[in-house]
């Protein structure tokens, strides 16, 4: 896990957001909001809440606008994976070193859990009082979240990825799979930090999201490698669970080395990206690095 007092402050900020959002454990249906609370404060890389904020900094946005965004589309991620994890899907047990959300609690809890976490991050971006971006800006905003989340983004790569169990995709399939499953989430964290400024012109959103279409890429072809490389205990998840289940990835159509190298080349390019910003945007050079020299 990259580290730094900047991150620090950023992850302590993520966790100030979660705990005025989420329900209390003993509001009632509490068996709900406990598996809420349990699938979204159980830890996690919180890697797209911190490109909400290494954007936003990109482009000096104040710190406190951005909280709001971070942590919604932290929620979104969170259903993601509650969903993900269910035996009608990838049927895992273990995530981020604990049982999965169905395995704590049940089916049913966990799909209702994910429904609500999904409810609440639009309803995050609709309330929010921290946002100082005008109502057009804000209605961007949950523009951006709702199409990246359903089903021309991340919900249509999942619908890609079921259907894919046990098939052989061409690169060009492969690629866009994970552009939708993993892409679109990641991209629409760097816009939403983007759109948090009231100054950001449009090359600069452009460019940014050029950054963000090469690391939400790179960021699945990272899981699929630790997938093959990785073990359970670091990764918090059953290592080899994409072989067991016969998923399409870039280490079975390319090797590992043809993983790695694709990796790199996204790394590279999403610097490139950068090349028009100042210091301001190393947070995203960095974030950039650790998505594909990560072990977890
Ligand atoms: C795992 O996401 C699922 C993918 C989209 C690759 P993360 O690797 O970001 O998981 P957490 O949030 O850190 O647990
Ligand atoms: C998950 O991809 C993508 C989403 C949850 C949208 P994976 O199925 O590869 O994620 P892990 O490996 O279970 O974390
Ligand atoms: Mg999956
Ligand atoms: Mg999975
Ligand atoms: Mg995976």
């Amino acid at each position: 896990m990259i580290d730094s007092p900047e991150l620090q402050e950023y992850r302590s900020r993520i966790e100030a957001a979660f705990e005025r959002w989420l329900p209390p454990a003993d509001t009632h249906p509490e068996r709900l909001h406990q598996a809420m609370r349990y699938a979204a404060l159980n830890g996690g890389k919180q890697v797209r809440p911190l490109l909400v904020y290494a954007s936003g900094k990109a482009l000096g946005v104040p710190v406190e606008t951005l909280d709001d965004p971070a942590c919604a589309v932290e929620f979104i991620h969170v259903f993601s994976l509650v969903h993900d994890d269910l035996p009608a899907m990838d049927d895992d047990d273990l995530r981020r070193g604990k049982p999965t959300c169905h395995k704590m609690f049940d089916d049913a809890t966990a799909i209702l859990a994910g429904d609500a976490l999904q409810s609440l991050a639009f309803y995050i971006l609709s309330r929010s009082d921290r946002m100082v971006v005008s109502t057009q800006r804000r209605l961007e905003m949950l523009e951006t979240l709702s199409f990246a989340s359903g089903s021309r983004g991340m919900a249509g790569g999942q619908a890609i990825d079921i259907a894919s169990e046990g098939k052989k995709l061409d690169l060009a399939e492969l690629e866009n799979m994970h552009i939708h499953k993993t892409g679109t989430l990641i991209r629409a964290s760097v816009r939403l930090g983007a759109l948090s400024s009231p100054e950001a012109d449009p090359d600069q959103i452009r460019l940014l999201d050029r950054y963000a279409k090469c690391i939400g890429l790179s960021y699945q072809i990272q899981d699929d490698i630790l997938d093959v490389e990785g073990d359970t205990a670091t990764l918090g998840k059953t290592q080899g669970s994409d072989l067991a289940r016969g998923k399409p990835t870039y280490p079975a159509l390319m090797g590992i080395e043809g993983a790695r190298r694709r990796a790199r080349e996204l790394h590279e390019e999403s610097l490139e990206s950068l090349t028009a910003f100042d210091q301001r945007a190393d947070l995203l050079r960095q974030l950039s690095r650790y998505i594909v020299e990560r072990s977890s």
